[in-house]
């Protein structure tokens, strides 16, 4: 099958040539092969390589597991980071799910009160997703859940509609789910957060929601075909990651990752922080950043067309609309709109697209765009591929560690010092010091 995604440079020639990407060729080579053969910084981490074809092992008891939820009017998926937004990332783009609901990724009271209003306690599951199994806000959004419907259908009828997706053998959850026999499944100590999508954490609830897991595999396996060559021209996620490395170089420090259909918002929160927390180390890599467009032209575009001109956008463009809408013709055309009737409105959200890039592109704002042929389960499974694949490579050419994620721990220590858990009492007195109580 061709690949579904484009890759177009174009609009960066003026700082990175041709002849620069082919210089940087035998670096980007070198960073494949040492994640290819395990041989770099990290790793430990790399099980996502392997995994479109590793994690089909598992969609057989994964969609076992999802039948029972078909009784329940709703699902709470519980969860934050990688445990969260690649299931809402892709759920979201394949056009929503009524019953999918999402706690654990906040600690918004107000949040949870409008959650517990809406939804049937007697009628709810419950998908408990926690790589460490420790996390503060999965864990109390869990505790308040599991208490809700247990209080309403019963221990034993409770635990049937509970499923905790962790860590094989450590951490709170695992011990939690083992003393109430919840189902469980396991998220492989080789593979990030971050990189968690297209395992139990991504698989089951996408497959509560209804899509298909299989296909999503299915398009993450013609990624990892198409990303093993050391060739750019071939690959297109080592041409990606080549480029934005260049334009980093020329001291391009943030990229906004621009996308013109709101349903791919999470795409992009997503691709956040799977870049973000892979690169963002040792005072390096580029700042991801994201806009909806063209909404946001309205609100952000003064300063992508004029502000400081540190930032570089990849645009993700997606061609074939599912369903469209043709403007209409008004006799009186008040508002002087008829040039357009009769045009799909897919087509002016493309024009609206070429006009911004190039205008992007003339104000100093470097544009790669991405072109996906269009919104399915095989090719966010594509997609998803090339973004890790480019991101390995990237992490991997700045010299740093992409897959561990030391900083995210400074806020936690600081949280529970001041939430007063046992251990941390002489942090809570350092911070008392400061005047921080
Ligand atoms: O990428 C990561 O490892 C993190 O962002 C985690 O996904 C996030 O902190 C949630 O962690 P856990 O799944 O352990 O609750």
């Amino acid at each position: 099958m061709p690949s579904p995604l484009s890759l177009d440079l174009a609009y960066i020639s003026d700082l990175v040539s041709e002849a620069d990407i082919a210089s940087l060729a035998p670096q980007v080579g070198d960073a494949l092969k040492s994640l290819l053969n395990k041989t770099g910084r990290g790793s430990d981490y790399l099980g996502w390589i392997n995994l479109p074809l590793d994690a089909e092992k598992q969609v057989g008891a994964i969609k076992k597991a999802a039948k029972p939820f078909s009784s329940c009017e709703s699902v709470v998926s519980v969860g934050i980071g990688g445990s969260y937004l690649g299931i809402k990332a892709t759920i979201e783009a394949l056009g929503g799910s009524d019953k999918i609901h999402y706690a654990g990724h906040h600690l918004s009271p107000t949040y949870f009160q409008n959650l517990l209003k809406q939804l049937n306690p007697k009628k709810t599951g419950i998908v408990v997703i926690s790589k460490s199994g420790t996390t503060t806000e999965p864990a109390v959004a869990f505790r308040v859940l599991k208490t809700w419907v247990e209080k309403a259908v019963g221990k034993k009828k409770a635990r049937g509609r509970i499923v905790a997706v962790t860590d094989e053998s450590k951490g709170a959850l695992k011990g939690m789910a083992d003393a109430e026999g919840y189902k469980t499944f396991v998220i492989p100590d080789d593979v990030g957060g971050r990189y968690s999508v297209l395992t139990p954490v991504g698989l089951l609830p996408i497959a509560i929601a209804g899509y298909d897991i299989s296909k999503l595999l299915k398009g993450a396996q013609a990624a990892a075909k198409d990303t093993q060559s050391s060739n750019l021209t071939e690959n297109l996620s080592a041409r990606y990651a080549a480029a934005r490395f260049l334009l980093n170089q020329k001291g391009k420090t943030t990229e906004v990752l621009a996308n013109f259909k709101p349903e791919l918002h999470y795409v992009s929160e997503w691709w956040k922080q799977l870049y973000g927390e892979s690169e963002g180390k040792e005072g390096k890599g580029l700042f991801p950043a994201s806009v909806d467009l063209t909404t946001d032209l309205h609100s952000m575009g003064q300063y992508l067309q004029e502000g400081k001109r540190n930032l570089m956008e990849t645009i993700l463009w997606v061609k074939k609309e599912d369903r469209d809408i043709v403007v209409p013709r008004d006799k009186d055309d008040r508002e002087g709109l008829n040039f357009l009737s009769g045009k799909k409105l897919s087509w002016v959200n493309e024009q609206a697209m070429k006009g911004t890039a190039a205008a992007h592109r003339d104000g100093g704002l470097p544009v790669i765009r991405l072109t996906l042929d269009e919104i399915s389960e095989y090719n966010l499974g594509y997609l998803y591929y090339f973004f890790e694949m480019a991101c390995g490579i990237s992490g991997t050419l700045l010299g740093i560690n992409p897959f561990d994620q030391p900083g995210v721990e400074a806020y936690k220590k600081n949280m529970f010092a001041l939430l007063g858990k046992k251990g941390f009492e002489k942090l809570t007195a350092e911070l008392k010091a400061k005047g921080i109580s």
